[in-house]
């Protein structure tokens, strides 16, 4: 991962802290190329790699990837399990080399359900890299932004928070992504206008950039593109824009 890479692109007068990533449309990608769906899936995480690279040499500090749903559960019973596998392969394959290369991976979402190997694989992935500080890459696995909300009320509940005392921090610390910035642009490929559950608390003055590529094909310039469009947004927050 060179840094000096960033120069073939102009530089941007603005970059997003955090972006999250709804990496769709691995099954179509495949059913297209008459491929079973897979191996869509196959491809989408060989190209994980490509935009982890991307994202430390544009310069974005952290990214949030969803990369299965608490709703996937409902999916065919062999492409869930696909899945889980290619999950352990990938964690067995690329854990060395992204944590050479200053990444620190988090895992956002519920561990309980997964097998547990998977759920020590991740674990020992999130300790190894705990001190990196080049990418932080938060991985959405068995993620639901209404799970993650219903989770860190259940925290406070247990804490015997005073509803009178309740404020949106004690909130946000107790996310999965508590002491992180809130996303600040959210991308989805493939040409979908949905959220589908994805980071519903952080995501409230988020920007979105539809990108029509699917999650295979999306590589460092149509990344660009989303970050080249989010630089030129003008965010108010529900204020009134400088005159
Ligand atoms: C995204 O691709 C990956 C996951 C949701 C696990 P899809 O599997 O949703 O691909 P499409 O949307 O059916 O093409
Ligand atoms: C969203 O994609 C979830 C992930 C990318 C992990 P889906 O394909 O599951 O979402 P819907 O079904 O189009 O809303
Ligand atoms: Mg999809």
């Amino acid at each position: 991962m060179s840094k000096s890479a960033q120069s073939e692109y102009p530089p941007l007068s603005i970059l997003p802290a955090h972006v999250g990533i709804i990496m769709d449309g691995n099954g179509r990608w495949a059913r297209q190329k008459g491929m079973l769906r897979l191996a869509g899936h196959r491809a989408g995480v060989e190209n994980l790699r490509q935009v982890l690279r991307s994202a430390v040499e544009l310069g974005v500090p952290i990214v949030t990837l969803y990369a299965f749903s608490t709703e996937n559960w409902t999916r065919p019973e062999d492409e869930v399990r696909g899945l889980m596998r290619l999950l352990a392969e990938a964690l067995e394959k690329e854990v060395d080399e992204l944590h050479k290369n200053g990444v620190q991976l988090r895992h956002i979402g519920d561990l309980t359900p997964l097998s547990e190997i998977l759920k020590a694989q991740i674990q020992a992935a999130v300790n190894l890299t705990r001190g990196n500080d080049r990418l932080i890459a938060n991985i959405g696995f068995n993620y639901g932004g209404r799970q993650e909300i219903v989770s860190a009320v259940r925290k406070l509940i247990l804490e015997g928070v005073a509803p009178e005392d309740l404020s949106e921090e004690h909130i946000s610390d107790r996310l999965y992504t508590a002491g992180l910035p809130d996303v600040d642009l959210v991308i989805r490929t493939s040409g979908e206008f949905r959220i589908s559950n994805f980071l519903l608390w952080q995501s409230a003055y988020a920007e979105y950039y539809i990108s029509p590529a699917y999650w295979p094909d999306f590589d460092k310039d149509e990344f660009y593109r989303a970050l080249k469009a989010f630089s030129e947004r003008d965010r108010r927050y529900g204020g009134l824009k400088q005159s």
